[in-house]
């Protein structure tokens, strides 16, 4: 069994008789949780009608590079940022071609030129096709680029001859997709983020809080999960489901999260903070509704703890990781946070529209020791998981630093 949940699929589909499959594989690949969006060639739409595509995936099929409707709504640049995978299944010879040489004539191959996301191929084509030399120079050019190449079968073709060339089955594509998402570098680890606001209590019915959606610490938690980390996700209210196979511990105000954090801390390698935590909270919850009885109403607020800075500051602190979201002086407040905290590493942000709070994209500079590593803006799942890749090496490193 295996799952894409929340995984952003750009399915390709090319010209040739597997193109009929590719709607099965749409089925199975959100089925599994994965949100797809289909770009089909030309000749792909000879085989197979965009139509079928769209009333399956719910969402416009992509097919012309330069379609006024479609680039309104969403560009071929942010397409390719969109897509956590692109997924071009079948491959036909043809694409294989352009695409090892890297023609950017269509939408399909400008996209792939355009997203820095994995790639993976399903070729289909005649065996004799897949045979030829110039097939096989192809694909070893696309496979020294890190291209993933799966398949293909072996057996009975549509065109009656046999060999090597039919697609593999859609069952086994989505299987190697999800795969396709799964490390071990942070395998053996146990790993506790915190994710979404915290909500103070004013009174029975009112509360302070934040536009935190908590997608990232969402994200993060996913991801870990996907290097093999064992999570723990402490969250305050939101709108999202538990991710699979990470355990979930629901929490309201700060001073909850603060001692569900503490009582797991002595069991944690890695800590990520994710959570934007109240600063503040009342110094007294009014048991009964407020009532308007005065012209103006003052609440007296008291800090709450630092979760992360504690955290930080314990004896045998695991590996640290905050986050800052910020206004302005990214850089500055966050090498700040970085240090006055004591962490191993900051994940910075800047906040503005359509970035961080309460948005799908997001856009990190991460810092740790003297160096930093800039992020582009991506899905919070793509960048959840270069993240992960950043924490795994830091924290590794370090922990052969200790045992030499
Ligand atoms: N954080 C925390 N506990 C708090 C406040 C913040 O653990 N009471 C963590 C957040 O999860 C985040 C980091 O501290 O990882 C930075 O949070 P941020 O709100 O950006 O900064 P603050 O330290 O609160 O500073 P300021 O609000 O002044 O920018």
């Amino acid at each position: 069994m295996y799952q894409l949940t929340g995984k952003r699929i750009l399915l390709g589909v090319t010209g040739g008789i597997a193109a009929y499959k590719a709607a099965v594989l749409l089925r199975l690949l959100q089925q599994h949780g994965a949100v797809v969006r289909v770009v089909m060639t030309r000749n792909a739409c000879e085989f197979i009608t965009p139509l079928t595509m769209q009333a399956l995936s719910g969402k416009p099929v992509h097919t012309e590079l330069l379609d006024l409707e479609t680039e309104s709504a969403m560009g071929h640049i942010d397409l390719a940022r969109w897509a956590d995978l692109v997924l071009i299944a079948p491959a036909s010879a043809n694409f294989i071609a352009r695409y090892s040489n890297g023609f950017a004539e269509d939408l399909l191959s400008t996209l792939c030129l355009a997203t820095s996301s994995p790639v993976m191929l399903a070729p289909a084509m005649n065996q004799q096709m897949w045979l030829n030399a110039a097939t096989q120079e192809n694909l070893k050019k696309i496979i020294a680029r890190g291209i993933a190449v799966i398949g293909p079968a072996e057996g009975d073709q549509a065109c009656g001859e046999n060999g090597p060339g039919r697609m593999i089955e859609p069952e086994e594509i989505a299987s190697l997709a999800a795969k396709s998402f799964e490390t071990n570098i942070l395998s053996g680890s146990r790993l506790l983020v915190t994710a979404g606001p915290t909500r103070e209590a004013i009174d029975p019915v009112r509360f302070i809080s934040n536009r935190s959606s908590g997608r990232m610490g969402y994200a993060v938690a996913m991801a870990a999960v996907e290097a093999g980390a064992e999570v723990s996700l402490i969250s305050g209210p939101v709108n999202l489901s538990a991710p699979d196979r990470a355990e979930l511990i629901n929490v309201t105000s700060a001073a909850e999260m603060y001692s569900a954090v503490m009582q797991k801390i002595s069991t944690t390698d890695i800590f990520i903070s994710a959570a934007a935590v109240a600063d503040y909270s009342l110094d007294t919850i009014a048991e009964q509704k407020i009532k308007k009885s005065s012209d103006s109403y003052e609440l007296s607020l008291q800090k709450n703890p630092d979760i992360l800075a504690e955290v930080a500051a314990l004896n045998s602190a695991p590996f640290t990781v905050g986050f800052a979201a910020e206004t302005e002086n990214l850089e500055l407040n966050a090498q700040t946070k970085l240090r006055s905290k004591k962490l191993d590493m900051i994940a910075a942000n800047q906040v503005g529209e359509d970035l961080g709070f309460d948005s799908e994209m997001n856009a990190l500079t991460v810092f740790w020791g003297a160096e930093h590593k800039q992020l582009q803006k991506a899905s919070k799942t793509r960048l959840a998981r270069t993240l992960i890749t950043l924490i795994a090496d830091q924290y590794n490193e370090k922990n052969i630093n200790k045992t030499h």
